[in-house]
């Protein structure tokens, strides 16, 4: 396991995004405690519907927030009121902007270092997004947008699938560089390829020929990429397949890997054979991932990749990921180091192949 500043990242351990820190599904009205960045945070849905997340302890005393029986505040039902919380020792009661609004036994001023801090969440897709800023400011960059969502042709995933808590982020993401793995891990070689680097986006761009477990054989294209640090794609355009992934960091060195897919309804399935579809779809992603997944889990870190000319651009990925490793107020320039499309020598490149074809 390496740190951050091991792989020569950047300022920050945690990298600025939006990152999946929960299904929607498990978010609910009992607190819930989760652990990322290297923090405690407490999880809940208000009533009001809304998720709420708050740093976990509370300033009087350092209480879990999630912590106890719900029936701690023994002469309450639960923590929750509406969209507040009660910690569990003495009942000062949180809202969802993580300031403290009330203390039973106390008639005197709230104190003003009586709050927490409370995180910017999106809920959607079924998932609970979280934006992480080591500079504590707003979103400099909206979230992955998939319009299939909102399409009634597609079968919308259930929610994240729980894959593995891996080493540092970094060894996943150098995958969407590394295209002489392709053949050897996931069963078909590449057979055009590049990587392009714009803003906060990057796109990895392949043609292979694939066995797909006889959903799709044949060569087929794949746009992936990178949405931020925290969230990664794959479009497989001819098996209409859309996959989420989902990389978090834990602690400085470790990370958790979630994914799930989509998958359009082909004609004259009924709903379930198209869930079905999905569901052997999705499990074969998860698969596919895993096969990477045991060599992760088995490596020691690559902090700095031999890389030749006949491999992906890995420098040059890592160089964009830093962006997030940095004050934003770099990243522009970052960014400009690597900006437009990078090759590996011996692939076509893809733009060219799709264009010839
Ligand atoms: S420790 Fe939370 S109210 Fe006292
Ligand atoms: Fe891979």
């Amino acid at each position: 396991m390496a740190t951050s500043a091991e792989y020569g990242l950047g300022e920050f351990a945690f990298p600025r995004g939006w990152f999946a820190v929960a299904n929607g599904s498990e978010v609910g009205r009992k607190p819930m405690g989760v652990h990322y960045f290297g923090q405690d945070m407490v999880l809940y849905r208000g009533e009001s519907g809304r998720v709420v997340m708050l740093d976990a302890y509370c300033p009087h005393m350092g209480t879990h927030l999630a912590s106890g029986p719900s029936s701690a505040t023994s002469k309450r039902p639960s923590h929750m009121e509406g969209d507040n919380i009660r910690c569990p020792f003495h009942a000062w009661r949180f809202g969802p902007d993580g300031v403290c609004n009330n203390i039973p036994y106390h008639d005197g001023a709230i104190p003003a270092a009586a709050r927490v801090k409370s995180w910017t969440v999106e809920e959607r897709y079924g998932i609970v997004f979280a934006w992480h800023d080591p500079e504590e400011q707003a979103p400099d960059f909206a979230l992955i947008d998939f319009p299939e969502w909102d399409d009634g042709e597609w079968v919308r995933w259930q929610g994240l699938e729980y894959l593995a808590d891996l080493n540092h982020p970094i060894e996943i993401f150098d995958n969407m560089s590394d295209v002489a793995h392709l053949g050897l891990l996931h069963g078909g070689d590449a057979i055009a390829y590049e990587n392009e680097y714009d803003g906060h986006l990057l796109h990895q761009r392949q043609r292979s020929a694939v066995e797909a477990g006889g959903v799709f054989d044949d060569t087929y294209s794949t746009l992936a990429g990178y949405v931020g640090p925290g969230i990664a794609f794959g479009k497989f355009q001819e098996m209409y397949a859309r996959e989420i992934i989902c990389v978090t960091p834990i602690d400085d060195g470790s990370c958790r890997l979630w994914q799930t897919a989509m998958l359009k309804r082909r004609e004259g399935q009924s709903a379930d054979e198209a869930k079905a579809m999905r569901d052997q779809v999705s499990a074969m992603f998860g698969n596919g991932l895993m096969t990477d997944g045991e060599v992760w889990a088995a490596k020691k870190p690559a902090l700095r990749p031999m890389q030749l000319t006949s491999d992906g651009p890995f420098g040059q990925s890592r160089i964009w990921l830093s962006q997030f490793y940095n004050p934003r107020s770099q990243a522009a320039q970052i960014v400009a180091r690597v900006a437009g499309t990078h090759y590996a020598r011996g692939w076509p490149p893809f733009t060219q192949a799709e264009a010839a074809e």
